[in-house]
């Protein structure tokens, strides 16, 4: 049986995206620990161990422990080069000593089991409760539309939904709140399509965008990854490899950014990293100035990768920029 046939078998429709390039840059092999920061249904973590590197996974999603468990079986019972931890990547430090792994890669957004599951509150498509937590913890999208002012809620539509219609689509939402709280996905999927006055043979759902930044909202995610990449910074020993994989602009420009500032191409500083003092030397060199995008085979069998970006560099053995 092969990986896939076990994925499957578990119920993972997730077809990993960038794999090969993912694993050429990490360039891992026998006696390498690699942190594999969203596991998923695991298919990095996999193709990592097939390279003879042991993994330390992280997920914050408790049911992906389902995916675990046969990877366990074949690997960590039998050698202990595997585990998972359920936890955010942000706190990859609070497990790891300093310089102490060969690579950490970070799959970001959203799995294809969490998108497909009506439960979990991601699509616009299907009717579930309007939850949209990759963890079991933490406000929820309701908790959002129901009680953030119009003026929070129109800027987070804005800021990490890039919806012009941001203020329009708040207003709605605020009325129509006064007379009847929202709590599953497709009432506010129509909402937010009658503010936008319909489809109008829009190639795109008119909630796509407004789901984009509650889901960004509710989990955080960019401040995860500012997070994470510091936290990387400090983990990985001189020479280990980090290889990101983002799937929209906001998140591909914040670790562009990022690896720019560490390899000493542009000044640098942020919420999470303040600039350090001028001539710091860089603690991580590019493996390529451009981002990795998907090759056509494997966006004729995946569209979903069709807006994937990998980014990846190598760490040097200058201190740590960050103070945190
Ligand atoms: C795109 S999937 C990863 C797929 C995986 N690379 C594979 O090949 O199966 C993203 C996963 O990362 C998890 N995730 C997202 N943000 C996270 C964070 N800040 N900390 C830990 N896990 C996170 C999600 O719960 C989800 O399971």
């Amino acid at each position: 049986m092969t990986d896939l046939d076990t994925a499957q078998e578990a119920g993972a429709p997730h077809v990993s995206v960038l794999l090969d390039e993912v694993v050429a840059a990490l360039a891992s092999g026998p006696g390498d620990v690699v942190v594999d920061g969203t596991f998923g249904a695991g298919g990095y973590t996999r193709a990592i161990l097939a390279t003879g590197a042991s993994v330390i996974a992280f997920d914050r999603d408790p049911s992906v422990a389902r995916f675990a468990a046969p990877i366990s079986a074949s690997f960590g019972a039998t050698d202990g080069r595997f585990r998972l931890i359920q936890d955010r990547f942000s706190q990859i430090t609070a497990y790891l000593e300093d310089a102490s792994v060969d690579g950490v890669t970070l799959d970001l957004g959203v799995s294809s089991m969490q998108l497909d599951e009506a439960e979990r509150g991601f699509s616009f498509m299907r009717d579930g409760p309007l939850d949209m937590r990759m963890g079991a913890d933490g406000p929820t999208a309701a908790d959002l539309v129901n009680e953030l002012d119009q003026v929070e809620l129109a800027r987070i539509l804005y800021v990490y939904g890039e919806e012009h219609a941001s203020r329009r689509i708040a207003s709605f939402i605020v009325k129509r709140r006064a007379e009847r709280p929202f709590t599953r996905t497709l009432d506010l999927a129509a909402v937010i399509e009658r503010a936008l006055g319909g489809r109008k043979g829009a190639k795109v759902h008119p909630a796509t965008r407004s789901f984009q930044g509650l889901r960004i909202a509710v989990n955080a995610e960019l401040e995860e990854l500012e997070a994470g990449l510091v936290a990387a910074e400090r983990v990985l020993k001189p020479g280990g490899r980090l290889a990101v994989v983002t799937f929209h602009s906001l998140e591909d420009r914040i670790v562009k950014n990022f690896l720019a500032e560490r390899a000493g191409r542009t000044p640098g500083g942020s919420r999470h990293a303040p600039p350090i003092e001028a001539g710091a030397p860089p603690s991580f060199q590019l493996i390529s100035s451009k981002a990795i995008a998907p090759g056509e085979v494997e966006l004729a069998v995946n569209p979903r990768a069709r807006s994937s970006k990998l980014r990846a560099a190598v760490r040097t053995t200058a201190p740590v920029w960050s103070a945190a």
